[in-house]
């Protein structure tokens, strides 16, 4: 076990028994928490404004910049938490890997891994050289942004290693992933070796945000809903369990008052776990070391709830489509997932995949007043 240090907001009781963390500790909260993914980006005008003429990857590392577009949604929606402005392909940028991202397309690889010879190439990169020194513009930009956030919980995240296979082995974005799921069964010792690979670079890039103050950590599986059970299990899975373990043994101690006078219990950072189209998956998901299962929009949230066994708290699962629906249509869905999500411990309010660009920013504003006020 490694304790954070006393000054981490979660160490020092900043943000331990805020709703979003306590929420995902397990523990129903009275007011449902609410963040977004993709809160931070192009739905906003003031983001949009900030990014005029710098690149997606240089604005993730320049850490005054990243600070203020992770703020931005915090003070304009009065969400329950940041979630840290940066990409799942940073740490691979950061180990020298040649990935850009193309506006209104997404990750590109200068050369894709297709072949076992790619692989050890890439491998041949030590995910050790990812060392606190390559880390400093996320810690500087963590840091800045927690002294500004006080007992707001900042969520870091980082991409899980199918997710970052499927844009190394594609070399850029792809419908089914399916060179990557071919990788996978043609050659499964290249294959193992880039997830465990690919798992130690993104753990290490999650452990920098978590050790440097982040008070949640989410790990993306975005594309995992393109997986059999079986593939996830047998070939996915233990490189998600493998990334998460570079941050499983960060604990606190976190103090609650009761009858009693005070009492100490050993905490650990919450970790959610989140993939697209993972209905099939939920139960797997959770087992490679998750303590919160995020749902997109296709399946309701007591469904997923009973797939979890009743005891998992979960996140999300407001359909982006419903956003731009008249506000009728939007506040009836908006009830209706509350509504199943009491089915689960505890429920964290977030859409069932990220804001769409074109979504105006006062329906999101509404949506927080409207569940902080039920
Ligand atoms: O607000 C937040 O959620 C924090 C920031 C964040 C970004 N990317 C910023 C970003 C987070 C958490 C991510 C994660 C991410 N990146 C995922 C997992 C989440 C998901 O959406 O499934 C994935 C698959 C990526 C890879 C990626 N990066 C894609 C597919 C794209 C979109 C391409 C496009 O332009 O449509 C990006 C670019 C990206 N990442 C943008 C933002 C704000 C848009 C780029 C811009 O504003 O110029």
């Amino acid at each position: 076990m490694n304790t954070l240090d006393p000054s981490h907001p979660l160490a020092a009781g900043r943000t331990a028994s805020n709703r979003l963390v306590r929420a995902y500790q397990g523990e129903r909260q009275e007011v449902t928490p609410v963040w977004f993914m993709r809160q931070a980006g192009r739905s906003l005008p003031e983001y949009r404004e900030l990014r005029v003429g710098t690149r997606m990857l240089d604005a993730c590392l320049d850490p005054a910049l990243a600070s203020e577009i992770t703020l931005q949604p915090v003070r304009r929606h009065g969400v329950d938490a940041g979630i840290f402005f940066s990409d799942i392909v940073i740490p691979l940028r950061l180990a020298g890997v040649d990935v850009d991202i193309v506006p209104g397309k997404g990750p590109v690889l200068g050369s894709p891994v297709r072949t076992s010879a790619d692989v050890d190439r890439l491998t041949a990169i030590d995910p050790a050289s990812l060392d606190a020194e390559v880390f400093s513009p996320i810690v500087e930009a963590v840091r800045l942004t927690i002294a500004e956030l006080g007992d707001t919980p900042l969520i870091g995240f980082a991409g899980a290693p199918f997710t970052l296979a499927a844009y190394l082995v594609e070399g850029g974005p792809s419908k089914d992933h399916i060179r990557a799921r071919t990788l996978m069964h043609a050659d499964p010792a290249a294959w193992a070796k880039l997830m465990a690979w690919t798992a130690d670079v993104t753990g290490a890039f999650l452990r920098a945000q978590v050790l440097a103050g982040a008070s949640a950590a989410q790990l993306f599986d975005s594309w995992a809903g393109s997986l059999s059970l079986h593939d996830y299990t047998e070939h996915v899975a233990p490189a998600s369990t493998r990334a998460l373990s570079h941050v499983r043994d960060l604990t606190y101690e976190a103090s609650s008052v009761d009858a009693d006078g005070g009492e100490t219990q050993i905490r650990n950072v919450p970790v959610v776990h989140f993939g697209v189209g993972t209905g099939e998956l939920l139960k797997a998901m959770h087992e490679v070391g998750a303590d919160v299962v995020g749902v997109d929009y296709r399946i309701p949230l007591d469904e997923a709830s009973r797939r979890l066994g009743h005891v998992v708290p979960i996140q999300g699962n407001i359909d982006p489509a419903v956003l731009d629906a008249p506000w009728e249509v939007l506040e009836a869905h908006v009830v209706d997932v509350l509504e199943r999500g009491v089915d689960a411990p505890a429920h964290v309010l977030n859409l069932g995949h990220g804001v769409p660009p074109e979504t105006d920013p006062a329906v999101l504003t509404r949506l927080v007043e409207f569940v902080h006020s039920r």
